[in-house]
């Protein structure tokens, strides 16, 4: 192989684990803009009662999975990992906005 396909060669492994990254892994681009936006802890309620109560009790304490308590809650950088980063909470499940309101909510909640 001449040395000068290299770069081609490192340009298309970045491509393909990019676009891996889109598709199932974390999503820094979406973190990114989830910690951008202004959430509302009053909006962000509803949203917690929608899509993690079921597993981490209307109080937090999550008893029924274990190691699920969010309380105290983490900061907000890793809140937006957890609730955008796409590994814990699929991207589908709550809106760029929501997961703002969410974590403007767990954090007035159960501040850390
Ligand atoms: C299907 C059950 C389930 C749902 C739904 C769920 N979680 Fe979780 N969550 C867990 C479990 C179990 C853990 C602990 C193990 C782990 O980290 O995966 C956890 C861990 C976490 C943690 C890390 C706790 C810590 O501080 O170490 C955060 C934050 C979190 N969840 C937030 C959320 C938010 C916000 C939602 C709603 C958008 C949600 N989860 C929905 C089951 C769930």
């Amino acid at each position: 192989m001449k040395f000068h396909s290299l770069p081609a060669l490192a340009a298309t492994a970045l491509a393909l684990a990019v676009g891996a990254t889109a598709a199932c892994g974390p999503d820094p681009d979406r973190i990114d803009r989830v910690l951008a936006l202004t959430g509302t802890a009053s909006s962000g309620a509803a949203v917690y009662t929608r899509a993690c109560a079921n597993c981490h009790d209307a109080d937090g304490n999550g008893t029924s999975q274990p190691m699920s308590s969010l309380v105290p809650a983490e900061d907000e950088q890793g809140l937006a990992q957890v609730v955008a980063g796409g590994n814990h909470v699929p991207a589908s499940t709550v809106t760029d906005q929501e997961a703002a309101d969410l974590i403007a909510y767990l954090r007035q909640t159960w501040p850390g």
